[in-house]
């Protein structure tokens, strides 16, 4: 099996220094350390409402990583104009709400697949790869790949909760769900990867998936860095990506 690359998403360094107003801790350094750990890119999401990454973390990004920078978006004009400014090396496209804590689910691309189509073909053309982050669900895949998008990443939001509630049905089911999902959009040529809620209890079921290609991992990593530190929690999880597809 293809090695799994592992984006690690650095939004909640931001949010820890947003708490404090202060200038530290400072994402850029958390990237730096992501990449002597072993991480194949950095993900951020800069939300509407700025909440954790800001348009300066983005620019210094851009301009500190030598890793490959994932920058996730809603499918708004302002952020269409950011990304073709910067022309990161991979956008994806995600539902956002004002009032939610995090992306809480896919997104509807079915219903917009004119205006996405239209949306993503600026990005495509500027060179990013261009990803739709959506359910395990076959008419969204569909219709992701009808747009012309490189990838689907496959919200394992629902697979998380429902393990770590103690709800083994559920789980089950909802591991069942993205296995399936993420075979059917391989065999539609879309690149598959996967994120959302993954901690070191639930991240191998899904890294043993065949057709996944890429994984993005924050929150859990983020939190963990407190006891273990940023670059073991990375290493550790690294470790349980590469054991589950040996
Ligand atoms: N993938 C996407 C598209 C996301 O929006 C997020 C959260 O920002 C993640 C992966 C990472 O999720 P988590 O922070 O829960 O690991």
């Amino acid at each position: 099996m293809d090695k799994l690359r592992l984006g690690v998403n650095i939004d909640h360094v931001a949010t820890v220094r947003n708490a404090r107003g202060s200038a530290y801790p400072d994402p850029v350094r958390a990237a730096k350390l992501a990449e002597a750990a072993g991480a194949d890119g950095i993900t951020a999401h800069l939300r509407e409402d700025r909440r954790h990454i800001s348009d300066a973390d983005i620019e210094a990004l851009m301009e500190a990583l030598s890793l490959p920078l994932n920058f996730e978006m809603a499918a708004t004009e302002e952020m269409q104009a950011i990304a073709l400014r910067h022309r990161p090396h991979a956008v994806c496209i995600v539902p956002e709400k004002r009032e939610e804590r995090t992306t809480e689910g896919g997104l509807e691309v079915a219903r917009e697949e004119n205006r996405l189509a239209h949306f993503i073909a600026p990005l495509r053309e500027a060179g990013c790869r261009v990803s739709i982050f959506i359910a395990a669900d076959a008419r969204q895949i569909e219709a992701a790949a009808r747009i012309g998008a490189a990838v689907v990443e496959l919200h394992t939001g629902a697979y998380c909760d429902a393990h770590h509630e103690g709800r083994p049905d559920d789980r089950d089911r909802e591991l069942e769900a993205l296995r399936e999902m993420s075979a059917f959009a391989d065999s539609l040529g879309l690149e598959v990867h996967a994120g959302h809620g993954l901690t070191f209890d639930t991240v191998g079921p899904v890294a043993a998936f065949p057709e996944l290609r890429e994984l993005n991992i924050g929150h859990f990593l983020i939190a963990e860095s407190i006891f273990m530190g940023l670059e073991p929690a990375i290493r550790e999880m690294r470790r349980r990506m590469d054991a589950a597809r040996a």
